[in-house]
């Protein structure tokens, strides 16, 4: 993402004005779990007889940060004339599930806005600064180095990602031996990491929009994937990229509220006509016959279709790619995106990992290392043999902590995306512990 640009004002701030500005992106991480797909804003009203109110945004569909701490601001009475807002985002002008945020900060009388970021939507960006501007409110935006315009930019990473690349942000989470060892050789992998780990994990679940994994998981644990070692206020989707259709309606996954989507690649005229979806652009020849493990699987598609959207699944048809033919990745993140999925939280096994990794698709490494030895058996992911070192796929620490016993590690790909702000990471890991984005909404 190019930063946004600064005008001369933009330089300094009187030490007011930094003070008040301290604790707002804990405010909008406040709703992590809530606003999605929105992204999570913190707006702070700073009146002119020195009374503060704030707010950040609720669900989708509900009033937006600056409305809130408007809205709070009028229940106690006060006089918003004349009065600075802070906000995190540039409020948007444009009319989408709720009224333009600009119009309530113009109506209110707001002599000045200070503005973290600049909002990455195309309908938006620079446009509401325009247009306050255009009404005579003074705006300031923060130099993009600045810690909060930082925090903002990581804590809507998702958001700016789907705006931007159309396409979520995606995290690999895995947990591991300290030999690197993610499953046993008989499959099983519950638990290697300890009760901290594990709701840490699902402390970054309640960040995703939906929550992915293969069949080969599926299969092996039965997995829910929903949230529910950390409070939150709503479910991510639950996704499984499923080729053959082998997923059951009995799977854990189906006794949890909320949607769940199948990738497939089965053509739905293998399918009696039942009422499947299509990524966009999907070619219309029908399939190669199966071959090898898994065909055996094939013959009763029409009816395992049918079972699975009987049990409230969307059954999504995707394209082949690749020398396996298997599910085009891309296209499923395509997919994802026009459903408003900002971050993606990958859960998969090294076969789907390995190929979402080879693919050059993976952002951001969740890694729990726990302090033990297991022996041969599955990997972090299925990818090589490569010949030489330099072939490996290279990536860059970006925080490295203890949970209670395990060590958590995240990375992201070295020189992957927003190239533009590479140098700004570890920045962002002095400046705020990428996790705390997470934590202070879990402990909420
Ligand atoms: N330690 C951890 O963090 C962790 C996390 C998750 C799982 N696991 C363990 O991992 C093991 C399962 O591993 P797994 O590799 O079989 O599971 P997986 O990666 O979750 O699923 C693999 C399956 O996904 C399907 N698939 C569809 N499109 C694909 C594509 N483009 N690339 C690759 N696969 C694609 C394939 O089956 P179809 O062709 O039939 O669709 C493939 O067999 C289990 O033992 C589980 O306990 C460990």
């Amino acid at each position: 993402m190019s930063a946004p640009a600064a005008s001369p004002s933009d330089a300094s701030f009187s030490p007011a004005i930094e003070r008040a500005l301290l604790g707002l992106d804990a405010l909008a991480a406040q709703a992590v779990g809530l606003s999605d797909p929105n992204p999570r804003v913190a707006c702070r009203l700073l009146l002119a007889d020195g009374r503060v109110f704030e707010g950040h945004t609720q669900q989708a569909g509900g009033p937006h940060a600056e409305v809130m701490a408007l809205r709070a601001a009028h229940a106690a009475g006060a006089v918003t004339q004349g009065a600075t807002a802070l906000v995190t985002l540039e409020p948007c002008s444009h009319h989408g599930r709720t009224p333009p945020c600009c119009d309530a900060l113009i109506a209110a009388g707001i002599a000045r806005v200070v503005v973290a970021l600049q909002d990455p939507n195309p309908l938006v960006s620079g446009r509401g600064l325009a247009r306050l501007r255009a009404a005579g409110v003074q705006v300031d935006v923060l130099p993009a180095d600045h810690p909060l315009a930082v925090q903002t930019q990581e804590l809507n990473i998702g958001f700016i990602s789907r705006m931007v690349r159309g396409r979520p942000w995606v995290r690999l989470k895995m947990a591991a031996s300290l030999d690197g060892t993610t499953a046993l050789a008989n499959g099983a992998s519950q638990w290697i990491t300890g009760p901290q780990a594990r709701a840490d994990g699902h402390a970054w679940r309640k960040r995703a929009g939906a929550v992915l994994t293969g069949i080969g998981t599926v299969e092996a644990d039965d997995p829910k994937l929903d949230v529910r070692l950390v409070p939150t206020q709503r479910q991510p989707m639950r996704v499984v990229v499923d080729s053959r259709l082998a997923l059951k309606p009995t799977a854990q996954l189906f006794n949890v509220p909320g949607p769940v989507l199948v990738y497939t690649t089965a053509n739905p005229d293998d399918c009696n006509g039942t009422d499947g979806q299509s990524v966009a652009g999907l070619p219309q020849e029908p399939l190669q016959p199966l071959q090898g493990p898994g065909a055996a699987r094939v013959g009763d598609m029409a009816t395992r279709w049918q079972q699975l959207t009987d049990v409230g699944a969307t059954v999504i048809r995707t394209p082949v790619s690749g020398p396996q033919q298997k599910t085009d990745l891309p296209a499923l993140l395509a997919d994802l995106a026009r459903r408003e999925v900002n971050e993606l939280h990958l859960e998969v096994g090294h076969k789907l990992g390995g190929s979402f990794l080879r693919e050059g698709l993976v952002d951001e490494l969740l890694l729990y290392m726990a302090p033990r030895l297991l022996g041969p058996g599955a990997g972090l992911a299925h990818i090589g043999p490569f010949e030489s070192l330099t072939q490996s796929l290279d990536w860059q620490f970006t925080d490295v902590s203890r949970v209670g016993a395990d060590l958590r590690i995240l990375a992201r790909r070295a020189g992957g995306w927003p190239a533009a702000d590479a140098s700004h990471l570890a920045t962002a890991s002095s400046a705020s512990d990428p996790a705390t984005s997470a934590r202070p909404a879990a402990a909420a």
